[in-house]
């Protein structure tokens, strides 16, 4: 019974209600209005002939206009129309935002109301931050740099470095990092884009300060008494570095002998005519701010490291002849080749060392020199390296040249060959050459002893 009476009294809302012929609706939709500042806009509130009282416009919960109150005036540039409309004239950025027309109704029916938007767009504008677009830190430091962007809609924000986009993960007004190396210092640009206008861009200088760096081209001069010589250090700095010379610790005395010169990152001590108690080391010192940092020139009189020249020898089945090429102002004495049979898998050396004198006739200084191994194995691959000594001593090692008696298989592409081993490799084999030097090859296997043995044999024929 209960059920029934329910029923029956909606049944009586629903006919007590208007009359659906004079059910009011909105003949203007919802529109968002997107436009530039200056810009006028009209904004509709039509609705099917209902009888009103009166129209309203809101703004953002303020009533700009009634039609009920003509007197009403909320800003110069509002306005409602004779047909309800209202007109927003010569916008702002203020006038973003909700417009909300409102009909009242006779009693006993409420307002209906209908919700626009006006969105005043604005391009991109950015301003660093730093304002002044230059930011200095120290090597190390952190780094917080950022562009203010603004505009309607608000702009997204993305960064390049020197030129070149940085790929980020996403769109950040503000960089914050680590100052680790100074290459990260330069021009840092942010671009904003909102998609009205242009975009906006905004620059940042980064300064990151370090202690000097001294990069040494030729650690090891060579010279003789008599010449002209250069010792040179590329110092980079920031900010600039203040650079002095010392030999054995001690400031160099500057005269017309010896001069210190510069230019931009590049210092040079010139001695147009080296002496004899020149030779030793030499320090270039840098300094700033930050700190101070130092590397060792020397200057020797002892020979450059022979070079091995690839037109060494046609190979044949036991005699492969090589050619070096030294160079040494003063008169090379004597050459030392020290040669093995190679081997990728035995990691030992068993250097044979030939002493061969120098031709005294040759004026340098370039030295070149010539020498044929005889009795070698036949289809095998060596290595040899040079060291030259002059009245200053004995050179550095040259580099390891690897060669073969013909038919030698060297285990790979013959046409790289021969080759000059570089590197870790090599210097590790010219300590190793120098210390069987010093102990004069206390080598005692097998192979080394049939070397020496044909060597001897090779000696008494000559
Ligand atoms: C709007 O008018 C102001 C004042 O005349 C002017 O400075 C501004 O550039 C104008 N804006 C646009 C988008 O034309
Ligand atoms: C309302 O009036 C304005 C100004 O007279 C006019 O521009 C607009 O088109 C009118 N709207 C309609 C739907 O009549
Ligand atoms: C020597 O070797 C170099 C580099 O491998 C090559 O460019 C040059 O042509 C060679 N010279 C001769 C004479 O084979
Ligand atoms: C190798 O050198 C020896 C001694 O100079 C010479 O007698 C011999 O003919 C040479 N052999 C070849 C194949 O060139």
């Amino acid at each position: 019974m209960y059920a029934l009476k329910m029923i029956t009294v909606q049944v009586l809302l629903l006919s007590s209600g208007p009359c659906s012929a004079r059910e009011p609706y909105f003949r203007s939709v919802p529109t968002t209005v997107k436009t530039s500042e200056n810009d006028t806009v009209l904004l509709p509130c039509y609705v099917n002939d209902l009888g009103y009282n009166a129209v309203r416009w809101w703004w953002e919960n303020q009533l700009v206009a009634d039609s009920s109150n003509p007197g009403l005036v909320s800003s110069p540039r509002i306005k409602m129309l004779p047909n309800n409309t209202l007109q927003v004239s010569d916008l702002q950025a203020e006038d973003t935002g909700e417009y909300k027309c409102q009909i009242i109704r006779p009693e006993p029916w409420g307002p209906i109301q209908q919700v626009h938007a006006i969105e005043v767009l604005y391009p991109p504008s950015v301003t660093p931050i730093p304002e002044e677009g230059l930011l200095e830190v120290q090597l190390g430091e952190e780094v917080v740099m950022g562009c203010s962007a603004s505009g309607v809609p608000h702009p997204i924000v993305t960064w390049s470095n020197e030129g070149e986009e940085m790929q980020l993960l996403d769109n950040r007004p503000i960089l914050r990092f680590q100052a680790h190396t100074r290459h990260l210092a330069g021009l840092y640009q942010c671009i904003a884009i909102n998609g009205v206008g242009s975009p906006a861009t905004a620059t940042i200088q980064l300064r990151i300060l370090f202690p000097p760096e001294i990069e040494v081209e030729r650690p090891w001069v060579h010279a003789a008494p008599g010449i002209r010589s250069e010792l040179v250090c590329n110092v980079l700095a920031d900010p600039d570095a203040k650079v002095i010379w010392l030999k054995n610790d001690v400031p160099v005395i500057t005269s017309t002998r010896v001069v210190e010169l510069s230019t931009k990152n590049k210092y040079t001590l010139l001695l147009r005519t080296v002496h004899p108690l020149d030779f030793g080391y030499f320090k270039c010192r840098a300094m700033n701010e930050l700190g101070v940092n130092e590397k060792i020139i020397q200057l020797s009189g002892v020979a450059n490291p022979a070079i091995f020249k690839n037109e060494s020898g046609v190979p044949s089945e036991t005699n492969y002849t090589l050619i070096w090429e030294v160079d040494s102002y003063s008169s090379i004495i004597e050459y030392n080749l020290l040669f093995q049979r190679y081997s990728p898998h035995t990691k030992g050396h068993e250097w044979t060392k030939l002493i061969i004198p120098a031709d005294s006739s040759s004026p340098g200084p370039i030295h070149s020199k010539s020498y044929t191994l005889t009795g070698l194995s036949i289809a095998t691959v060596y290595e040899a390296m040079i060291l030259s000594r002059n009245r200053f001593g004995w050179s550095k090692p040259s580099a390891i040249l690897r060669f073969g008696t013909e038919g030698a298989d060297f285990g790979y592409d013959e046409h790289v060959l021969p080759t000059e081993t570089k590197s870790e490799d090599n210097i590790i084999r010219a300590e190793l050459a120098a210390i069987l030097r010093q102990t004069n090859l206390g080598t005692s296997s097998q192979a080394s002893f049939i070397f020496t043995m044909l060597f001897l044999i090779f000696r008494l024929w000559v």
